[in-house]
Order: structure tokens, then C-alpha cells, then sequence
């Protein structure tokens, strides 16, 4: 039997999001109420972090640990992979030894090669092409918030990156519309974000014409994890990107404000939006949790009914 893995957003189908999403709402609602809930409670999560984490290495931490099992932490510099090991070899061997894997790295490519050697599920805990965890966790809170994506517009502004392309993604797969908007030079590539095709966006030069009547307006920093050499040319670049009050005025009266943190006040967003009425940021952030701790259970237990 093949192994399932959540390696980008368009490996799951809408039925397999609805599911998780239901799954979400059940299991958050045991955790607030402090019941527990232990599915998996002889299992063990390996997370290989070859780049930093805050929110994905505490909610898939204490994600597994709620769900009873255990996980092993390997940041690359301290593990053989380090000292160059194949990934390949990382992957045969300590797929024998737990049941699930989460790997957050650069390329796309690395991800997929550790996933062909793999005998448990891969996770995507972030590359550089996508971030499909954190649009997971978005989605599901925007459906908290606001009810079904489906139809509604959401504005990104700022950088074409991983958590863009993720976002552009869902959109074929719920069937929504993003309004990108880049600085000239930083535009959206669609080969690189996996698309089927470009009906699902629409690129603005003018930022302020992005954000016009959308449900959501979401961002992410200008310079990602590996980019840092590019930050002094990104900052002069991307001045005219910044989420400010006046752009959240354009956008629908109830509209959201997201961004997946960590964030730079004064600089992608500013203090007043993030720490506004329309932001939703810190559910957004606490959802990652709930939402991983569907899918680990999807990817171990296939699909488990809410029970009462
Ligand atoms: N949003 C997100 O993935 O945060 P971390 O980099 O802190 O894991
Ligand atoms: N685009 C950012 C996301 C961080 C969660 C990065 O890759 O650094």
C-alpha cells in the first residue's frame, strides 16, 4: 500500500480538507475542554528542522503529545545530515524507526527525495516553494471566522514566496480568488508554485487596487529564511508594500487581517493592523496546532468519525 504524504496543498482533495476540518473542530473542542484524547499514544512524530521554527515546532510538539505519543527533535547541524548524509540514507533509516515525519527545509526537491525513501508519512513543515501547514491552519480559521472560502477574494500583499504560492494553491482547490500584489521584479512564478493554471489570480501592480472589496488581507515578511543576503535590497524594494490602516479600509467592512508570523511591524505590516480589530492572528497561530493534530491523525489512522 502506498504511503500518503502532505508534501504540498494540492496533494489533498477538498473531500480530504472538509474532513480534517471537521476533525479540527472536534478534536480543538476536546482540548479546550481539557478531555483527553490519546489516538496515538504509542506512535512517534521525528521533526528535522534544517531551518528556525517557533509556532511549527511547539503546535506539532505538543500537537503529538495531546494526541499521547512521543517526538524527537533533530536540528540537521547536530545529526549526520549536518556532516553531509544523503537524505536519502536519513530517510531509510529513521523511517524504520517512527511512524511519522515532519521536515521543514530549502529546497522543494529534498522534501520529495526523503518522501520517495520513506516507509511513514512526510509532512511538509515548510520549504522554500511552500508552507502547506500554515494555509491549512488559515483556512480552517478564516472558515471559524467568516464561513466557507469558497468564492471569496483574498489579497496578498508583499512577497511572491512559499506561504504566496501556498495560498495560490488552495485557491484551484477550494475555489477561490487571490489578488496578488509584488513589487516589479518579485512576481508570482507559477511553475514554482505548482498551479494548474492562472484563472484562480490576478496580479496588481498597485496594492491599494489588490485589497478593494477583499475578504482577507494577508502578508508575510519581505525577506524569507535563506534570503537574508537579499534583506537591505528587499527593504528599499518592498517600502511601498506594507499593510497599513488605509489599505485594511478598503477591503470589505468585516474583513480579516492573517499573517503566518513571525512578524515585522513597520515593515510588512503595520503595528496598528497586526494589533487591530481585523486581525485574527493569534487564532490563526493556536489553529496550527489543531489543524496538525487532524492530520497527523488522518496520515496514521485514515479517517476516524466525530464521536460524541
Ligand atoms: N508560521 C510559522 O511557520 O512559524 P515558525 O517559523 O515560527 O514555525
Ligand atoms: N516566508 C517565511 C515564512 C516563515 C514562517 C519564510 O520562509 O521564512
Amino acid at each position: 500500500m502506498s504511503v500518503r504524504h502532505f508534501l504540498q496543498f494540492r496533494d489533498f482533495s477538498r473531500e480530504d480538507y472538509a474532513h480534517l476540518f471537521e476533525r479540527t473542530r472536534w478534536i480543538k473542542h476536546k482540548f479546550k475542554r481539557y478531555e483527553p484524547y490519546r489516538p496515538l499514544h504509542d506512535r512517534t512524530l521525528a521533526m528535522v528542522f534544517e531551518k528556525h521554527s517557533t509556532r511549527t515546532r511547539v503546535s506539532f510538539e505538543a500537537g503529538m503529545h495531546q494526541l499521547g505519543g512521543s517526538v524527537i527533535t533533530l536540528m540537521t547541524r547536530d545529526t549526520q545530515m549536518g556532516r553531509g548524509e544523503p537524505i536519502e540514507d536519513v530517510a531509510r533509516v529513521i523511517t524504520r524507526m517512527v511512524d511519522i515525519v515532519m521536515i521543514r527545509t530549502f529546497e522543494q526537491a529534498i522534501i520529495e527525495r526523503f518522501a520517495q525513501y520513506s516507509r511513514v508519512p512526510v509532512i511538509n513543515g515548510l520549504t522554500n516553494e511552500y508552507h502547506p501547514c500554515q494555509i491549512l491552519g488559515d483556512i480552517y480559521t478564516f472558515v471559524e471566522y467568516s464561513g466557507s472560502i469558497t468564492g471569496k477574494t483574498v489579497a496578498w500583499i508583499g512577497d511572491s514566496n512559499n506561504v504566496c504560492n501556498t495560498w495560490l494553491q488552495a485557491a484551484e482547490v477550494f475555489d477561490f480568488n487571490v489578488h496578488v500584489s509584488t513589487p516589479p521584479g518579485y512576481a508570482v512564478e507559477p511553475e514554482r508554485a505548482g498551479l494548474y493554471g492562472t484563472d484562480h489570480y490576478e496580479e496588481f501592480e498597485d496594492p491599494m487596487e489588490a485589497v478593494k472589496g477583499a475578504d482577507l488581507i494577508t502578508t508575510d515578511v519581505w525577506t524569507s529564511m535563506g534570503m537574508e543576503s537579499e534583506d537591505a535590497d528587499r527593504k528599499r524594494d518592498f517600502e511601498q508594500w506594507q499593510v497599513d490602516a488605509e489599505m485594511m479600509q478598503a477591503a470589505k467592512k468585516d474583513a480579516l487581517f492573517m499573517h503566518c508570523l513571525p512578524a515585522h511591524r513597520g515593515e510588512e505590516v503595520a503595528a496598528e493592523v497586526i494589533d487591530g480589530p481585523h486581525s485574527v492572528v493569534w487564532d490563526e497561530a493556536e489553529n496550527r496546532m489543531h489543524t496538525q493534530k487532524a492530520l497527523m491523525e488522518y496520515l496514521l489512522l485514515g479517517r476516524v468519525e466525530n464521536q460524541t
